[in-house]
């Protein structure tokens, strides 16, 4: 029987990061082998599987990152962006062990302190974890690939009345990629809202629209309309849990059957590709 593959996971009282950490203590392919809470988190101290409301696991929370993952063979951050970016740099110090974060809403300057520490560190960005949206943006790349003369794109999302950003992360993210498909940066061709006498369409833009409403996880779906013919690519997330089983595939992947793999930057779209 191979060892199980030892995780410490940064934010692991969020609901990100319990999920994960539930994931991770279900699955006998893992250990939680650390945890990193804030200084001031009431859960500093405590054993995770207790606080998580099961069983003590023997892993206690630590405010420490070194601490936490001295005896780990991979970080999964699910915490906030300026935890990650210090996180990374001190592991990128460290010289390990390697980082994945499913963190979004880095600035400009967070997110170019990141791709600093990927010389020196192997990190894997995923905005979302999820397997089908990875499937997803690569299927988008590919529809993006049709004239932008005769093919507009139109993204729409729908998400839980509680969510306070707008367009979601995946939205933007999937509309990015479909912008660099067309050569194109995003901020240059998008439309991000309608409203009053608009006047005809531009060519080339990417337009938005976005709904909020009840209890939906996340639903995004991005259009691709010619005169005489559409293409629809749809996503529809039916519950948070994809997140924490998606980030386990990262895992996998990004572990590599202990042949990690080298400094560098990494996206879900590497752990589809396999
Ligand atoms: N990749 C994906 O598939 C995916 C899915 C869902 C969410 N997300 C993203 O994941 C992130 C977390 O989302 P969430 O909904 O789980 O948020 P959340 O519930 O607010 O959790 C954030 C976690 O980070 C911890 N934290 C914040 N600052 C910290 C610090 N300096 N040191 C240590 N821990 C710190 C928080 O601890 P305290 O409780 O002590 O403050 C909490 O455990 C967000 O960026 C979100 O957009 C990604």
């Amino acid at each position: 029987m191979t060892s199980p593959i030892r995780v410490a996971v940064l934010g692991p009282t969020g609901r990100l990061g319990s999920a994960i950490c539930r994931a991770l203590l279900d699955n006998p392919d893992f250990a939680l082998a650390g945890a990193v809470v804030r200084a001031e988190s009431s859960a500093a101290g405590e054993d995770i599987g207790a606080w998580l409301g099961g069983e003590a696991v023997g892993c206690r929370a630590e405010t420490a990152l070194e601490h936490a993952v001295h005896d780990a063979d991979i970080v999964i951050d699910a915490s906030l962006p300026g935890m990650t970016v210090a996180a990374a740099e001190r592991l990128a110090g460290l010289g390990g062990p390697a980082l994945i974060t499913g963190v979004t809403g880095f600035n400009a300057g967070q997110m170019k302190r990141l791709e600093t520490c990927t010389d020196r560190l192997a990190i894997l960005m995923a905005g979302n974890f999820s397997l089908g949206v990875a499937v997803t943006e690569a299927l988008v790349r590919e529809a993006a690939r049709l004239p932008a003369e005769t093919w507009d794109i139109e993204v729409h999302e729908t998400h839980h009345k509680r969510k306070a950003d707008a367009p979601s992360g995946t939205a933007l993210m999937l509309a990015r990629t479909a912008a660099e498909a067309r050569g194109e940066t995003l901020e240059d061709i998008a439309t991000w809202s309608r409203e009053g006498t608009t006047g005809p369409r531009r060519p080339g833009t990417i337009g938005f629209a976005v709904s909020r409403g009840g209890s939906v996880v996340g639903e995004h779906s991005v259009r691709f309309l010619a005169d005489l013919e559409e293409i629809t690519i749809s996503h529809r997330a039916l519950d948070r849990s994809i997140f924490a089983r998606g980030a386990l595939e990262a895992v996998r992947w990004m572990t590599n059957g202990g042949k990690d793999r080298p400094a560098g930057r990494y996206t879900m779209q590497d752990v589809i590709a396999g």
